[in-house]
């Protein structure tokens, strides 16, 4: 059924492999950034971010760059010098977001969860009642670990013991895969990016601010400490987008945002709980056969295991540079152990977009049967 030319089927966790619509829209002739074709293209992306972030009027922002910059701009134009940021971490992305905040010179304090665990509610809640905390940030899924972390349930716990805090989520492995609902759950800010579950090509960083966020940075008392990640900038310029003009900061990417709108299209033309349905069942599939295998996760339960990938332990006496160039030279790229500690002891599937939407394509059925085969090729027993 794809168009595509072989290739090696992209199992990482991000990128994902690409929709042949995606990618027609990413081969566009030259078209100019102010150009009325491509107005009310952007526009009409903008608005379609609301739907997929379950917001009515939240802002978003989109912006050439990658999900990295998503904390640099929650950094620069929220956090003022000196405020309190609580920081929940669960892996190599909690880390990472806490030396960002800290370059911009916040006072962060960590709840760190062990290896393959998230910080429990009681945790959270004893760290929320020792000072005020300007944000929290959550890691819905953590790249490193596949760890899934409650965000409604954390958003809850907010809003009831600290409500003036602002519920920070880096969505980069999560959105369009897992269940988020920004107004229902009092989510303030939700940062992701283009190359996971949204199925387009690295290159964009998608933050979306509630309502409350923005008066935040509109009231914010001190100068902001960056140019590119300023929402300054960026807000007349998505502005008149959405009212279908054209203005100039900096040159947006032409061909990523066509790409964007097309994944966009399809995704909100399906509900969207059935998006997360497909994603939730894929994935216990995946972890079912591994499990059969006798193999080990790093997330110590099913509950808090992402529904867009997997992390997984390598049996007894197999190695990275065993299996992974094995499944490669099968067909399927996965991914290496990230996390700091035990990088070397583990690998990583993503199960994300198209390859779960559209079960057609036999991307998960080629990805189990790759790692199976190769597992017991290197001597591993197991009933699948
Ligand atoms: C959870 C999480 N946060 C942030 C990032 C950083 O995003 P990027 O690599 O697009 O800059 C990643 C990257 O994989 C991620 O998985």
């Amino acid at each position: 059924m794809s168009s595509q030319a072989n290739h090696k089927l992209c199992m990482v966790p991000g990128p994902v492999e690409f929709h042949e619509d995606v990618l027609s829209s990413m081969s566009t002739l030259a078209t100019s950034h102010v150009s009325a074709s491509f107005i009310p293209i952007f526009g009409e992306a903008i608005e379609l971010l609301r739907k997929v972030f379950c917001t009515e009027r939240a802002q978003p922002f989109v912006v050439s760059g990658s999900g990295t910059l998503g904390w640099d701009m929650v950094a620069s134009n929220l956090i003022e010098p000196g405020e309190d940021v609580l920081v929940l971490n669960t892996g190599y992305f909690g880390d990472s977001f806490t030396v960002c905040l800290g370059t911009y010179d916040a006072k962060v304090t960590q709840v760190k969860a062990d290896i393959g665990d998230r910080p429990s509610i009681e945790e959270i809640h004893q760290a929320l009642t020792q000072k005020k905390f300007k944000a929290i940030t959550i890691t819905h899924v953590d790249t490193s670990t596949g760890v899934l972390s409650d965000v409604k349930a954390i958003a809850e716990l907010v809003k009831r013991v600290s409500p003036e805090t602002l519920v920070i989520v880096d969505g980069v492995c999560s959105v369009g895969s897992e269940e988020i609902r920004m107004d229902e759950w009092n989510i303030d800010v939700v940062l992701t990016a283009s190359q996971k579950a949204l199925g387009v090509p690295p290159g964009l960083c998608i933050l979306v601010a509630s309502e409350r966020a923005m008066n935040v940075f509109h009231n914010r008392k001190t100068r902001i400490n960056s140019y590119y990640a300023s929402w300054s900038n960026w807000l007349p310029i998505m502005n008149a987008y959405e009212s279908r003009k054209a203005m100039y900061f900096a040159t947006p990417p032409v061909q990523l945002i066509m790409a964007l709108h097309t994944s966009l299209k399809q995704i909100t033309s399906r509900p969207l709980e059935q998006r997360f349905q497909q994603h939730r069942e894929v994935s216990n599939r995946i972890k079912d056969s591994l499990e059969k295998l006798g193999l080990k996760f790093v997330p110590k339960n099913r509950e808090l295991s992402a529904n867009g990938m997997t992390a997984v332990y390598y049996p007894e006496g197999v190695k990275a540079t065993d299996l992974i160039p094995k499944v490669a030279a099968h067909g399927v790229v996965i991914a290496g152990g990230l996390h700091k500690v035990i990088g070397p002891k583990y690998f990583r599937i993503g199960h994300m977009g198209i390859s779960v939407t559209e079960p057609e394509r036999e991307h998960i059925d080629k990805t189990i049967e790759s790692i199976s085969v190769n597992l017991k090729e290197l001597g591993l027993k197991g009933d699948n």
